[in-house]
């Protein structure tokens, strides 16, 4: 497994699911979206709809509302239980998240391919011990990360099917965002676009 540290405390794996391994994640992703159908979250206040689409597996998912961002224990439509966590999802946190308790949270994003997510934190999180891991599959994206304050200067990676970021420790709270795809860039998703998955421990442990 080959590793790069981008920053101290993101580290990115290049490469991390081999083919068979993202086909078979996607194929669980299909099951979890038919199950938890993908909604479109919006803005908190403004109502403005976000350009990605999300979905959620495992006991807590994150949703957006005029309401505010939160972790609930239900699809926001369907008011069902997300659908579990598949199993490779939970292998991969093992690997790679150097945490020991198994996450309560992974956050599926889709994104055509002129969807983008402007720069933020993931602070919604009581647990800032636990890192976030990040697996994406399908086009490339231009991820784009900087420091703790939003003014602090950024790059800009390219995240491709396959690949794995995980941001912990001193890194944990970094602004972030995906500038866009590149499109064409990869023939896992027969109709294009990408996905992501980002795994994260939402609670303190008990
Ligand atoms: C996110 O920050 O929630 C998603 C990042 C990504 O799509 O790689
Ligand atoms: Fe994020």
């Amino acid at each position: 497994m080959t590793s790069i540290t981008l920053a101290p405390g993101l580290t990115y794996y290049p490469d991390y699911l081999d083919r068979p391994a993202q086909e078979r994640l996607l194929q669980s992703l299909r099951e979890i979206t038919r199950e938890a159908p993908l909604f479109t979250p919006r803005m908190p206040r403004t109502g403005k709809p976000f350009s990605v689409r999300m979905t959620n597996c495992g006991p807590l998912g994150w949703v957006s509302d005029v309401e505010g961002y939160r972790y609930q224990p239900v699809h926001p439509e369907t008011r069902r239980p997300w659908p579990a966590m598949p199993d490779q999802v939970l292998r991969s946190w093992e690997e790679l998240s150097a945490y020991p308790h198994p996450p309560d949270a992974c956050l599926i994003n889709f994104y055509e391919p002129t969807a983008r997510m402007g720069l933020h934190q993931d602070k919604d999180e009581e647990e800032f011990a636990a890192p976030v891991v990040s697996l994406s599959l399908g086009d490339t994206a231009l991820f784009r990360y900087g420091g703790l304050e939003r003014k602090d200067p950024t790059k800009s990676i390219r995240l491709r099917s396959g690949d794995a970021i995980v941001f912990g420790g001193p890194a944990r709270l970094i602004y972030h965002g995906i500038d866009r795809l590149i499109e064409g860039s990869s023939d896992l998703l027969p109709q294009g676009g990408r996905l992501n998955l980002t795994l994260r421990k939402v609670g303190k442990p008990l």
